[in-house]
């Protein structure tokens, strides 16, 4: 499968007025293959955001390279940075950051509102639609967030991330916030989205359940990268 995400020597390092230099991540070598679930697991602090943040161009870093399906992120001026994240890049945070006067469905279509495009709108209208009922939430398209659970929001999240068809869905501590039961159904939501939109999907997790499900897991310690034992994520 071809390389969709590479990021070569990253270093990201902050720099907070009146305080010392921090180096959050020292070197990060990473390859994330088309379609490839993986886990990113380390002590709270460690930089895990920040990293997540850096692959879908939400950060820039210090110094070394960020690709996604071969373009040099550092290359791309800030409005060609945001439409590629806008269509190839999907986003999934702790807290489920809908719209709370918004439906479902206006919600799921948020990220399609980027490019307006009129003949394009009964297409993006059905696939909304698709994805809420994907989501096990077809019955509840014209529902306002606080009407729903937890869990179900957090699938609205989902459904939104997808709508655009990204390649790359980030996912930074999905469950965080979730009872173990609606953690559990979105790990398996995850897992049955990463292999039938053919998106690669690389989730940050405290969860033990959540990691396991992912292809490969790594461990982000000191600033650097690599293979995390399954028996301690
Ligand atoms: N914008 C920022 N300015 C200064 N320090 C930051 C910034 N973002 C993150 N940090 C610091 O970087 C470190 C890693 O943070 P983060 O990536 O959020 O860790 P994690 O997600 O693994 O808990 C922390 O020490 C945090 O305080
Ligand atoms: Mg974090």
């Amino acid at each position: 499968m071809p390389t969709l995400l590479e990021m070569t020597g990253v270093r990201r390092v902050f720099h907070p007025r009146g305080e010392p230099e921090v180096e959050v991540l020292g070197g990060i070598d990473l390859a994330v293959q088309d379609g490839e679930s993986v886990a990113i697991v380390g002590p709270s602090g460690s930089g895990k955001s920040t990293l997540l943040n850096l692959m879908g161009g939400l950060d820039r870093p210090t110094s070394g390279c960020v690709r996604l399906a071969g373009d040099d992120l550092a290359r791309l001026g800030d409005a060609d940075l945001a439409r590629l994240r806008n269509r190839q890049i999907g986003f999934v945070f702790q807290l489920h950051h809908l719209l709370p006067q918004c439906t479902a469905m206006e919600n799921v279509l948020v990220p399609t509102l980027a490019a307006p495009d009129r003949g394009a709108r009964p297409r993006q209208h059905a696939r909304a639609r698709e994805l809420l009922e994907r989501v096990g939430l077809g019955h509840r398209l014209d529902a306002f967030p606080a009407t729903l659970s937890g869990g179900e929001r957090q699938r609205v999240a989902v459904a939104r991330s997808l709508v655009n068809r990204p390649r790359l869905l980030l996912a930074d501590e999905p469950t965080g916030a979730l009872d173990v039961e609606s953690a559990r159904e979105l790990t398996a939501l995850l897992v049955e989205l990463n292999r039938s939109e053919a998106v690669a999907l690389v989730v940050v997790t405290h969860s033990r359940e959540l990691a396991a499900a992912m292809d490969r897991r790594l461990r982000l310690e000191s600033g650097l990268l690599s293979p995390a034992d399954e028996a301690q994520p």
